[in-house]
């Protein structure tokens, strides 16, 4: 077996063995909290586009809660790739129970989706822990690319590379006295593996084995280029949604980041899916001036 099917073996477990809190929630949240399952930047960001008839997916995309909570947004349809087929089967049955008609979930290794979803999606979504489920992130952009028409945005949020840099609590390295203290190396190249049963959201202690992948913020960006997606913005936060670097918001790390990139040259394309002309990924901050518009403006030039 390959880390692919014996990390599809181990989520399917974990799946199997969650924790009741982690789904028993879902629908009364889905029905009474727009865009429930994203973080305030996140649901901000998602609230500035404009998903009226498109295609929207999510990769990797667990039991199908994030992206429902998608739909939200006004999206003609959704679909959502997982390879554990206990989360997909949920998904479908969420969705169904929910009354979301225009969203269908499919069981597949992302780099395996079949050609028939090539060129489909305006919109592809990665939430936290959708990468590092592959050692090659070209091979993953790639397909990402693939699957995106022409204009189309891919939208990443996970945890930030700095992290993997940092002991956990746990780890007998953690210690909360000495919470400025780095202890892995930035650029390891050795998988991450893990038999302790995935705590957060499933109740074993011991469990099949998940492999995962440490990439450096140059992996991520370079992964894009290779594949022709162009980064529209690239936001790092102080928190993290990951329960066990919550001590670790205020001390100064980066913990977490937003990325946007578009399927082809940005200033070429025409497709849009943000809500005002003009717009991009930029949405609602001012733009701080560039180099020579400072320039400009200290010299009493007036700026266009
Ligand atoms: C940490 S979870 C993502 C959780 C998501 N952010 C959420 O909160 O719902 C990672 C997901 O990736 C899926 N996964 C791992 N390897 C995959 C692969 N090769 N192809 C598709 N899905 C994969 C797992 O089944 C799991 O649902």
């Amino acid at each position: 077996m390959n880390y692919i099917d014996t990390n599809k073996a181990a989520w399917e477990e974990a799946f199997d063995h969650r924790r009741p809190a982690w789904t028993d929630n879902t629908l009364l949240r889905l029905k009474s909290e727009p865009f429930a399952f994203f973080d305030s930047d996140l649901k901000d960001m998602l609230k500035h586009m404009d998903f009226h008839g498109k295609t929207v997916a999510q990769f990797c995309c667990h039991d199908g809660r994030e992206l429902l909570s998608l739909m939200d947004g006004g999206a003609a349809h959704g679909i959502g790739f997982d390879i554990a087929e206990n989360m997909i089967a949920h998904a479908r049955d969420t969705a169904e129970k929910a009354g979301i008609a225009n969203c269908a979930f499919h069981a597949y290794n992302i780099l395996e989706i079949p050609e028939q979803y090539h060129s489909q999606f305006d919109f592809i979504l990665f939430t936290i822990g959708g990468i590092i489920w592959f050692e090659d992130l070209s091979l993953l952009f790639k397909k990402v690319s693939n699957c995106l028409k022409d204009g189309g945005v891919l939208l990443i949020n996970d945890f930030h590379p700095m992290v993997n840099m940092l002991p956990l609590p746990g780890e007998p390295e953690y210690n909360p006295d000495d919470l400025h203290r780095v202890v892995h190396s930035y650029f390891t190249k050795t998988p991450w593996i893990d038999t302790g049963g995935m705590g957060y959201m499933s109740t074993l202690e011991k469990s099949k084995t998940f492999t995962s992948y440490r990439h450096k913020t140059s992996n991520i960006v370079n992964a894009l280029i290779e594949n022709g997606l162009t980064i529209t913005r690239f936001e790092e936060y102080e928190y993290d949604i990951m329960i066990e670097t919550q001590v670790y918001e205020g001390v100064g790390f980066p913990l977490s980041f937003i990325l946007t990139a578009r399927k082809g040259n940005t200033r070429l394309c025409g497709a849009t899916l943000f809500k005002k002309e003009g717009e991009d990924e930029g949405y609602c901050k001012p733009r701080p001036l560039s180099y020579r518009g400072c320039r400009q403006q200290a010299a009493g030039v007036s700026l266009p």
